[in-house]
């Protein structure tokens, strides 16, 4: 197995973030120093997936109080900071939870500010694991199957989304791990492409075999019979269950339902929003109509067309099977809800 990637890193005197907007052609580094860098580092996806955003917003305070020591700040503007990399991106809930985690540490100092820091980082990754073993078992008990699974994914999941190992792709990666996964469909995941780039890379780091699809084969596959269960990962989950993650999802779900696979989400419960009732009071961040109008930077469509470009879509909880978290298994369309621990 390959050494694992880390999206987010605290060296030294900065954040040292894995810049995905050139994978999977180059592995650039890129150490981030300042509050203004980091949001833009954070909108135009250098680093990107929930827990990975969460996790660099957490280290994003200590940049703003290096950044306010430097500078000559007042607390007011260390804190208008922070905000700023709090608001830096609207829908994956870890950015807040973590920033505001970090935040309350403030007045004890960069030490402390750092150490919660790296205790998301740590935690992260632990409750990554613990989804990977829970999401595992449950597949392999509840499908009955006495094969290697088949699995479909949307978007990126893996250690790039995430602190490290990964939601969804931790579940892959522990299927993998014990010999019971025979294929991912990875869905190419328009605009952006972090399945073609983002998941196809890590899951050949890890000798997993995979299928590319694009996003429009997806339900032909599912209703074809091609896979066993779909598994995704999410950004924001309301207190009933419904859920936002990468836009294309929903169809996903949709063709899951109508053929009797499980569909299943894994994600920590840092992207459990109590607070938000439902699905429809998820804010979903509209991109820039160029990601879907251009191709590779150069523009496809009609002068005259414009873009509609939502980056997350919310799939309702009656179409989520289970949701997997560091604490168990809950069976969303059975009843359960994201404020149920499971046992
Ligand atoms: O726009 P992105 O690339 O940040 O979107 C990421 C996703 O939608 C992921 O599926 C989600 O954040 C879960 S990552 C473990």
């Amino acid at each position: 197995m390959s050494k694992e990637v880390r999206a987010v890193d605290w060296t030294g005197s900065g954040l040292t973030l894995i810049d995905q907007t050139q994978l999977p052609h180059r592995t650039v580094t890129m150490h981030v120093q300042d509050v203004d860098a980091l949001v833009d580092a954070i909108q135009r996806l250098v680093v990107r997936g929930a827990p990975a955003i969460g996790a660099a917003g957490a280290y994003g305070v200590a940049l703003a109080l290096l950044q306010g020591r430097r500078e000559g700040w007042s607390d007011d503007e260390i804190r208008a900071a922070v905000a700023r990399v709090r608001d830096a991106r609207p829908t994956a809930v870890n950015l807040m939870v973590c920033v505001d985690r970090v935040a309350h540490r403030l007045p004890e100092g960069l030490d402390a500010v750092l150490a919660e820091a790296a205790a998301v980082q740590r935690e992260d990754i632990e409750a990554n694991h613990a989804m990977g073993r829970h999401g595992a078992d449950w597949l392999l008990e509840r499908t009955g199957l006495d094969r290697p699974l088949r699995i479909l994914t949307h978007c990126n999941t893996g250690a790039l989304a995430t602190a490290g190992w990964g939601t969804a792709l931790g579940v892959i990666r522990e299927l993998h791990a014990r010999g019971r996964l025979e294929v991912v469909y990875a869905d190419e995941t328009r605009p952006l492409l972090q399945g073609s780039r983002l998941t196809a890379w890590e899951l050949a780091q890890e000798g997993i075999p995979h299928y590319i699809q694009v996003d429009g084969a997806a339900a032909g596959t599912v209703l074809r019979g091609h896979v066993d269960a779909a598994i995704v990962g999410a950004d924001r989950i309301a207190a009933n269950g419904d859920t936002a993650n990468k836009v294309g999802t929903v169809g996903v779900a949709l063709a899951c339902a109508d053929a009797g696979v499980p569909f299943l989400v894994a994600a920590p419960t840092t992207t459990v929003d109590l607070a938000t009732a439902t699905g429809d009071d998820i804010t979903i961040e509209l991109r820039a109509e160029d990601e879907v109008l251009e191709w590779a930077g150069v523009r496809t469509a009609p002068a005259a067309s414009r873009g509609h470009n939502p980056a997350f879509d919310v799939t309702p909880g009656r179409l989520i099977t289970a949701l997997v978290t560091e604490h168990g298994v809950l069976e969303v369309s059975a009843g359960q809800l994201p404020g149920d621990r499971a046992a």
